[in-house]
């Protein structure tokens, strides 16, 4: 492992308001000037370094929050997007096109499987969801048709653990792409470290961090991130998935910050599934040593980040699945809400829920029970506080 620490690199960007404000001055416009036609023309060709167009193309604040992000994923460059969902599609459709296929993950975001099943074959591109922790079945799915390998590193919402390293190596033996998903672990895994060439993230969970907005990012090399921006071919300057300035100005004030609320969403996540373990509660957390990628997950996790802030319990059914929310929320343990990253703990059923997309018959075969719990764990100050509280709410429930 090298050296590589995306929060000093985040930390080392220093920025200047135009009238030397502390934080960037926000870019307020839709259109930008040209002093000459002829700079105007290049511009257009893709030639006028330093020169703003229209901001659906780039605009100054997002440039800085791409800077920023292709920082802390130790890539060249990033492009941001109005979306998580408007950064994932346009880099799969910039990279396949009519007759291309693509290996994915079965355990993915319920959205990202819903386009790659139901939308992406409109546009003549087939996917294989495979079990993506068996490296040889990964390998098996690859067609001469295959364009890209698609993970997320801890997968929503099973938490299965991506060996990026092993599918970074077929990637390369087959000359594919491979682009991860890294919303659930940003900080604590930097896929760039073991060969990933795309990483993207949902702005909207942790980065930004206050449920407030969402928001998406690529982050890959100068040469793709030109190819998404090209006026004439670029999937995200044709399919307008835009974040605007307002919006990436404020992710990027809560960025600045990143690196201590992941602290502490880890410590309470490993403290609670320590517990909740102990409890005899079917636990699934990558910082338990109950779980099958413990030991690969540690050996790739920037280690003073911690595991994460997400783990899920199996309360036997839907029915107490739902009980157990309700109560947890009336009493102010967290919000009975999709979503993640919050600095208040969400927990919500995925079955019912952000894995809905997957069909029934397909969430049985992945282990996507109705019973299951996906918690975000909060920025609780005290947790054992907080888990005295879920304890009582399990016993009133049944579910100890
Ligand atoms: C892992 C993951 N990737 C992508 C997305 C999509 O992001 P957005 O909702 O910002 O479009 C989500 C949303 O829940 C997600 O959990």
């Amino acid at each position: 492992m090298s050296n590589f620490n995306p929060a000093d690199n985040i930390q080392d960007l220093q920025y200047f308001g135009e009238f030397g404000g502390v934080n960037p001055s926000i870019s307020d416009s839709s259109t930008y000037t040209f002093l000459s036609a002829k700079t105007m023309f290049d511009t257009f060709e893709g030639n006028a370094e330093g020169c703003y167009l229209y901001s659906r193309h780039s605009s100054p604040s997002n440039l800085y929050l791409d800077k920023a992000l292709a920082a802390m994923e130790g890539t060249e460059t990033a492009n941001v997007a109005a979306s998580g969902m408007g950064a994932i599609t346009p880099t799969l459709l910039q990279l396949c096109g009519n007759g291309d296929h693509i290996v994915s993950s079965r355990t993915i975001y319920g959205g990202t499987y819903a386009f790659l099943k139901n939308l992406a074959p409109r546009f003549g591109l087939k996917t294989t969801f495979v079990d993506i922790t068996k490296l040889d079945i990964v390998e098996a799915a690859i067609t001469p048709e295959t364009k890209v390998l698609y993970c997320e590193t801890v997968s929503n919402p099973l938490l299965e653990v991506a060996d990026l390293a092993g599918l970074s190596k077929i990637a390369k033996k087959h000359n594919l792409k491979l682009v991860v998903d890294n919303t659930f672990s940003p900080l604590s895994v930097t896929p760039t470290q073991f060969g990933v060439d795309i990483v993207i993230h949902s702005l909207t969970k942790y980065i930004n961090g206050s449920s407030d907005t969402v928001g998406g990012v690529v982050c890959a090399s100068q040469e793709f991130i030109n190819d998404l921006k090209n006026v004439n071919s670029g999937a995200s300057m044709l399919l307008g998935p835009t974040m605007d300035s307002m919006r990436s100005a404020s992710v990027m004030k809560n960025l600045r910050t990143l690196h201590i609320r992941i602290k502490q969403h880890s410590f309470n996540a490993q403290y609670l599934a320590e517990q909740f373990e102990g409890l005899g509660l079917k636990t699934v957390y990558p910082g338990l040593k109950s779980h099958p990628s413990h030991e690969l997950y540690k050996g790739m996790i920037n280690p003073e980040y911690g595991f994460g802030g997400m783990l899920t319990i199996d309360t036997g059914s839907l029915d107490k699945a739902n009980e157990l929310m309700e109560l947890m929320q009336s009493r102010n343990l967290g919000y009975l809400a999709v979503s993640l990253g919050f600095y208040k703990t969400l927990f919500s059923a995925p079955g019912s829920s952000t894995s809905s997309e997957i069909p029934m018959e397909e969430q049985k075969e992945m282990g996507l029970t109705d019973g299951l719990i996906r918690f975000s764990i909060g920025l609780d100050n005290d947790i054992k506080r907080t888990f005295e509280m879920m304890r009582q709410c399990m016993k009133e429930v049944g579910v100890i």
